[in-house]
């Protein structure tokens, strides 16, 4: 996951370490730390261009949904790291205790985005080929058939109420595939720390308003037709190798 750094200056942090310091006479020779580093995020580059796969998503939607919506996700994201980190500089329990569910809302909308622009890929470049290799089997195993799978996730999807997202996870503690929903921007890993997201598809208006309107169910059968199966088999390989 793309990230920079920016300097955060630890107020307290800083003054403790310079009382220390000069307790042990090292005054500011010892350049120490008044300042340490905080991780933010960015916005990463999609593996394809905005057009790319149309007609299932058009450019525009995809376009937005990157460029506004995901980066929302990281600013805010970014803005509510940096209070946290000034809330636990200064002790305040009840600040840090306050920012959960932006940093949970926030963060969960860049971790999910992030994993699904990677399930997406254009048709000339394999995006919509069904399943093969081990994932493949496991799903036979699993669900019956891949259209039993798909079939399932279309009907979980229509049938979440607000916005939410559909999940085809791992549980790696019984080596099972399973369909999930998370609500919002919840990520997968609330559902569970063993469960490993394959894939997860957008079922927030945004991902598809301004072409399907409000028939969720058609933009839910159209995106399996630029599905990158391959980057699901991938994870799933690495994972229960
Ligand atoms: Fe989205």
């Amino acid at each position: 996951m793309a990230f920079q750094t920016l300097v955060a200056k630890k107020a307290l942090g800083a003054a403790a370490l310079r009382n220390g310091a000069a307790e042990l006479g090292l005054g500011p020779a010892l350049g120490l730390c008044q300042s340490r580093k905080l991780q933010t995020f960015s916005l990463p580059d999609l593996p394809y261009d905005y057009g790319a796969l149309e007609p299932a998503i058009s450019g525009e939607i995809m376009r937005i949904h990157h460029q506004k919506h995901h980066q929302a996700y990281i600013t805010n994201y970014n803005k509510a790291l940096e209070q946290l980190d000034e809330a636990m500089a200064k002790g305040d329990a009840s600040r840090v205790v306050g920012l959960q569910s932006a940093i949970k809302f926030n963060g969960g909308g860049h971790v999910n985005h992030t994993i699904f622009w990677k399930n997406l890929a254009p048709t000339k470049e394999g995006g919509g080929e069904p399943p093969k290799g081990e994932l493949g089997w496991a799903i036979d195993t699993d669900f019956g058939s891949f259209e039993a799978l798909i079939q399932k996730m279309n009907a979980e999807g229509a049938a979440l109420q607000g916005s939410g997202w559909v999940w085809l996870a791992l549980d790696k503690e019984l080596k099972k595939i399973k369909v999930e929903t998370t609500a919002n921007q919840d990520p997968l890993v609330t559902k569970g720390l063993n469960l490993v997201p394959l894939l997860g598809i957008d079922v927030w208006e945004h991902a598809y308003y301004l072409q399907y309107k409000n028939v969720r169910p058609d933009y839910l059968k159209n995106i399996w037709n630029v599905i990158n199966w391959k980057y699901a088999n991938k994870v799933y390989e690495k994972e229960t190798a």
